[in-house]
């Protein structure tokens, strides 16, 4: 079945012999991107495609109706040219990693990459060829719902996750069945909608995007990503969907990218609703015009532009040149050859060891320690009475977390489960305690296929405080599993608050106030403003949505045997009000370090409540020996920065080493802090290893505001190497001209 890949030359052979042979309308059908089954009222898939193909298929998640499809396609359809099956296949197909936010945890792009490879395996024996990931949105603003999609705050960390999920999805040999086309989304600017809220619009300056937002969109550029997608939102007061200067001049103009651009959902229809375009007919030009190849859903395209092309508006030639991308894609991944699935491969794929084996890894690595007073952790497996408090210990879908795959029925092993088989000879006891709720139901309820329980009412919810609270009163320690349910993060779920919802804190206090040791485990998909937890419970192990093994994962790190080494992607702020709170920001006339006149909120400290890059281990770690190559270098060269890790503690553990650099002068302000490097290493105790970064022009240079290009200033650099955000073992270096 493998193909071996086809040149560059033989690709565009084959697209412009297909081009040649289709009709207006068929070149059409290969821009639109059409829903499956539960789409719309108009025609079904399968008679569009019979009459003019379609570009692509997605909303469906079923292998025999893509061969049926697909049959229509190749043998029914004018040209024959296959259809693409598109899917979101964010953090999983069946076996469910850890969401994004999570893997961004672990510091560690293997873990994003063989996650992404053993998704891409297993929804490709489902029949799917293309991913909607990975998601590269900087998010800076904790409210924000989808934060829990992307890799967090920092452009660093996210170019290098972005860079490993295009691996893991693609792989390097796009005939590969085993791997998927991938998707970067959301371009651009998504993350930086105002208030958090969820589509608002996004005001970003040109430094802003070029030197936050754009680096994981390059980085997954370089990775050889295929497709691209565009955000929802008006980016300074433009819709991404219809953006020039995002999708032509920079995407294709200066980063030189040959793949296709997909809208949003409905996004070419949505330029009406958003105030932009007059009608469909003005949708479909102005996007077409600015570079979108595919329209997502909204049937504007399949709509409009023939009609647009016969009366002159439009030239085949801008239609053609649209086309061709998508083409080339479907030439490349040998789909013309290689167009159907075996309806049997999914179960024996999905069935593979291997990849529960990776779900559990990914996941203990993705964890973070916030707190562990008078080493509570890790337990004794000789522990006596357990009881497993908490609305989320058992629920298989805040385990496996948001963005399920359309039609995925969650199948996870809880925290209750996984400590339960970590202890099969103690009796573990478990109350849920109130459930938790949105105060307004999650528009994508309806393709959950789980049955909806109704909510508890405040009798019930009463009830279910008093019986945890009696079954916490007859343990020895009690290990409560809080946070967010599936839908509370992700698309949709923007939030005002960073509170724990709904009676969690209050049970969490009256369980405290037992005098008996809690450990609390946090399902999460964003940052949380664990204040009161964050004082007074005294061990705290951030475990985000760790996915389908994640129960087991939770009990490995709980009982010791595995040592915590993950670290916070983002900052966590002290209250939802807070945000954006980010640790990069440019520094005030009144630094927060200066003695009296600090800029800060009168009613609270605008400190974060966890920083950026912060996470414990169950062992201690020091760095030493900081040591820059020259003290001085020229505009263009590079200086390396070492330093010795050295593991101080009783056991094995891993530290990720972070470097930061703050530039103290120059053409504009610069953050008072960057990421510039990093490096997970594990180490025995007593032993050391030294971690080597380098800083050159890439590192150094930016995208100048006030010089409106990228400059590389001749300035004086601190730096920092340590294991957060809030390092203090300091060298610097100069640049000169
Ligand atoms: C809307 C979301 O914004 C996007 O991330 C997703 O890929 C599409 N819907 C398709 O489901």
């Amino acid at each position: 079945m493998r193909k071996t890949k086809k040149s560059e030359a033989e690709v565009a052979k084959q697209v412009n012999a297909l081009l040649e042979g289709m009709s207006l309308a068929e070149k059409v059908a290969q821009l639109a991107q059409i829903g499956g089954a539960a789409w719309n009222d108009g025609p079904g898939a399968g008679e569009i495609i019979r009459e003019q193909g379609a570009g692509s298929v997605l909303w469906l998640n079923d292998t025999a109706e893509f061969n049926r499809l697909q049959k229509i396609a190749m043998e029914e359809s004018p040209s024959g040219i296959p259809v693409l099956f598109a899917l979101d296949v964010i953090h999983g197909y069946r076996t469910i990693f850890p969401v994004p936010l999570a893997v961004a945890a672990s510091w560690d792009p293997a873990v994003a990459e063989r996650s992404q490879a053993v998704a891409a395996k297993e929804a490709r024996a489902a029949g799917i060829h293309w991913t909607f990931g990975p998601m590269l949105d900087i998010a800076r603003d904790a409210r924000w719902g989808r934060i829990v999609e992307g890799a967090g705050e920092d452009p660093c960390l996210g170019s290098a996750m972005a860079a490993a999920q295009v691996r893991g999805f693609q792989g390097d040999d796009p005939t590969d069945p085993q791997r998927v086309l991938a998707c970067a989304k959301h371009f651009a600017g998504y993350g930086a909608s105002e208030g958090g809220r969820d589509y608002d619009p996004v005001d970003l300056s040109e430094a802003q995007l070029r030197n936050v937002y754009f680096p994981p969109f390059q980085a997954a550029i370089k990775a050889g990503v295929g497709s691209f997608m565009s955000a929802y939102m008006d980016l300074n007061n433009v819709p991404a969907t219809s953006n020039r200067w995002l999708l032509q001049d920079v995407l294709r103009g200066e980063w030189g990218f040959d793949g296709f651009v997909v809208s949003d959902a409905f996004g070419v229809g949505n330029l009406l609703t958003q105030g932009f375009a007059k009608d469909g007919r003005d949708a479909a030009q102005r996007a077409l015009e600015a570079g979108l190849n595919m329209d997502m859903a909204s049937s504007v395209y399949l709509e409009n532009l023939a009609d647009l092309v016969e009366d002159g508006s439009l030239s085949l030639d801008q239609i053609d040149a649209m086309v061709r991308p998508i083409l080339a894609v479907k030439v490349r991944m040998g789909l013309f050859e290689n167009p159907y699935t075996d309806e049997t491969l999914l179960e024996k794929v999905a069935a593979e060891p291997e990849s529960r084996e990776a779900g559990r890894w990914a996941a203990q690595r993705s964890m973070v320690l916030l707190r562990n007073q008078d080493g509570l952790l890790p337990l004794s497996k000789t522990q006596q009475k357990i009881a497993v408090i908490g609305p989320l210990a058992d629920s298989m879908e805040a385990t496996e977390g948001s963005w399920m795959v359309f039609g995925h029925t969650p199948a996870a092993v809880t925290v209750l489960e996984g400590l339960r088989a970590k202890l099969p000879g103690t009796a573990i006891a478990y109350a849920p305690g109130p459930e938790i709720n949105r105060d307004v139901p999650h528009p994508f309820g309806e393709f959950n296929t789980s049955e909806r329980k109704p909510i508890q009412t405040p009798e019930e919810a009463e009830a279910a405080f008093q019986t945890a609270l009696e079954t916490a009163a007859g343990a020895e320690l009690v290990i409560m599993v809080l946070g967010e349910n599936a839908d509370m993060s992700g698309e949709f779920a923007s939030r005002g608050s960073l509170d724990l919802p709904g009676r969690q804190e209050e049970l969490l206090k009256a369980i405290s106030a037992m005098g008996k040791p809690v450990v609390l485990v946090l399902l999460n998909g964003r940052p949380l403003s664990i204040n009161w937890a964050a004082e007074h419970v005294p061990a705290i192990l951030e475990a985000w949505q760790p996915g389908s093994q994640g129960g087991h994962a939770v009990a490995d790190i709980l009982f010791g045997d595995v040592n915590p080494g993950g670290k916070l992607p983002v900052t966590f702020p002290r209250n939802g009000n807070h945000a954006p709170l980010y640790y990069a920001r440019t520094l005030t006339h009144l630094p927060e370090e200066s003695p009296r006149y600090r800029s800060r909120y009168w009613d609270s400290p605008t400190t974060p409540l966890y920083p950026f890059g912060f996470g414990l281990s169950y062992t201690t770690f020091a760095f030493s020996h900081l040591h820059v190559s020259a003290a001085q270098i020229k505009a263009g060269a590079s200086v390396t920065v070492s330093v010795d890790v050295t593991n101080t503690g009783q056991v094995a553990g891993d530290e990720v080493a972070q470097l930061y650099i703050h530039q103290k002068w120059g053409s504009d302000s610069r953050p008072r802090r960057e990421l510039k490097g990093f490096a997970r290493v594990t180490l025995q105790p007593g032993e050391s290893e030294t971690v080597t970064f380098s800083l050159g022009p890439d590192e150094l240079r930016y995208w100048s505001a006030s010089a409106g290009r990228w400059v590389q200033d001749a300035a004086t650099f601190d730096l920092w190497v340590g294991s957060d955000s809030t390092a203090t073992l300091q060298a610097g270096f100069e640049v000169v001209e």
